[in-house]
């Protein structure tokens, strides 16, 4: 007799507090914490945090309730979902690249949150600051081969808690880190804005140069927004997928961007406060809180712990968005391949360690994996996040705008934001994540 298909109506579900905070947790992460901090130093600081909200308003959010409808509408993985409300299986396909996406997202991502984990425990320790070369600690670590033995805590830690399910591990687990994560950051926050000059990093971060922008700082701003809304990549799909029906749609995804945007906010209001007291140069690129606040941290009083502080942080941050990762592909194969959910998770965690390896050792450990002017680490993040994510995006865009007629029903907006939020989806959001691909692939240059 062929198995019953595991039916998604009888699936686990998050209660709907639990949801908003288990869809915050994806959303921030290390996109939050450490890239959006570079990227504000490097592409024009206030301007480009204020075209940063522009981009989450205007597109990221409309895209946002598209993945959580189609979530809802099809209760299904993020390749099924789109079948199950209607679309044919070339869409099903199209949805595969996102767990794909996912699964190679998770691969990269676990490493930077165990270079955090290392972090936090050298800060809280003290050994961090016995050398002042941070540079020189950094290009140690990273190209030595203990970063695997990071990425494995993480992945661990990630598996044990999507092997409990959606309302015993990811939910449960979110409802305590979240709130957790704003007070330490606001800790934080007070302690950096009261730095001797910290006001000249507030004026960095919050008062805009448009002179500053350029049509670049515009596209990985609107790029941005999606890597950090969980976008293109079927986590916020999947997640919606657990969402009840009474729950309102369009309030959770204002709370999502909401939780997001403050998030964003406070990281900064940490960061450049600090890098702006100690003279530390912000436009340094992605070593920016590995080697640059250790220093700033080491001149500090109790350093050691407020560095300690920091780096937890962001571990745990990165946690709530590998959890939403991990759960992509473990739903499609629970409903696809029909396996246990710790089945898949095991054998789910093991592919995406495999598949972390080679990114894990392409810092130095191991030259080979230096090829075409990229590391291994770095194909891999350009695939995911400047390839297969707009595309995702795309999809998610034309297949609400366009395709599926009924959207508006599983939506459940009043009319007049349902207009506004279809013309979004409609004619604004495609042609500019259009850019944006063709910007991030390197087709188009400015
Ligand atoms: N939003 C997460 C962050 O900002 C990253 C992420 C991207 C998570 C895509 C899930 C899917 O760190």
């Amino acid at each position: 007799m062929p198995k019953q298909p595991r039916t998604l109506e009888s699936k686990d579900q998050f209660s709907s507090s639990g949801f908003i905070l288990a869809a915050i947790g994806s959303a921030v992460g290390l996109g939050n914490m450490w890239k959006f901090p570079y990227i504000t130093g490097m592409y024009g600081g206030a301007a480009f945090f204020l075209l940063f909200i522009v981009c989450l308003v205007a597109i990221g959010l409309p895209v946002l309730l598209a993945e959580l409808t189609i979530g809802r509408g099809g209760r299904g993985s993020a390749a099924s979902s789109f079948v199950k409300v209607g679309g044919n299986r070339a869409w099903g396909g199209m949805g595969m690249l996102s767990v794909i996406g996912a699964f190679m997202i998770m691969s990269f991502y676990a490493i930077i949150a165990g270079w955090t984990l290392y972090y936090a425990v050298r800060a809280f320790s003290g050994k961090l600051f016995t050398n002042p070369d941070y540079t020189g600690q950094f290009a140690s670590f990273t190209s030595g081969y203990s970063p695997i033995l990071w990425q494995v805590v993480v992945l661990a830690l990630t598996a044990w808690i999507v092997a409990r399910g959606v309302s015993g591990g990811i939910e449960k687990f979110n409802k305590v880190l979240i709130p957790g994560l704003l007070l330490l950051l606001v800790i934080l926050m007070i302690r950096a804005l009261t730095l001797p000059g910290a006001m000249d990093g507030v004026s960095f971060f919050l008062k805009p140069d448009f002179s500053k922008l350029t049509a670049e700082s515009a596209l990985v701003a609107l790029g941005h927004a999606f890597f950090s809304l969980s976008l293109g990549m079927g986590a916020m799909l999947t997640y919606g997928s657990y969402v009840q029906k009474e729950q309102s749609l369009g309030s959770a995804t204002l709370a999502i961007g909401g939780g997001d945007l403050l998030y964003a906010l406070i990281a900064g209001l940490i960061i450049f406060p600090t890098t702006f007291s100690f003279g530390i140069d912000n436009a340094q690129g992605p070593g920016l809180v590995f080697m640059a606040l250790p220093a700033a941290f080491s001149a500090m009083p109790f350093g050691s712990l407020f560095g300690g502080l920091f780096f937890i942080l962001l571990a745990i941050a990165a946690l709530t968005s590998t959890v939403s990762l991990l759960e992509v592909p473990v739903a499609y194969a629970m409903e696809r391949l029909q396996w246990g959910r710790t089945r898949s998770v095991l054998l789910i965690t093991a592919g995406c360690f495999l598949l972390g390896i080679p990114s894990a050792l392409s810092f130095g450990a191991a030259p080979g994996l230096n090829f075409g002017g990229k590391a291994f680490f770095d194909w891999m993040d350009f695939l995911a996040s400047n390839v297969l994510l707009p595309l995702g995006g795309l999809i998610v865009t034309l297949f609400a705008g366009y395709f599926w007629k009924s959207v508006g029903d599983e939506a459940g907006l009043s009319a007049r934001w349902f207009r506004l939020w279809l013309f979004m989806l409609r004619y604004v959001a495609p042609v500019l994540v259009l850019f944006v691909f063709l910007h991030s692939a390197g087709i188009i240059k400015f």
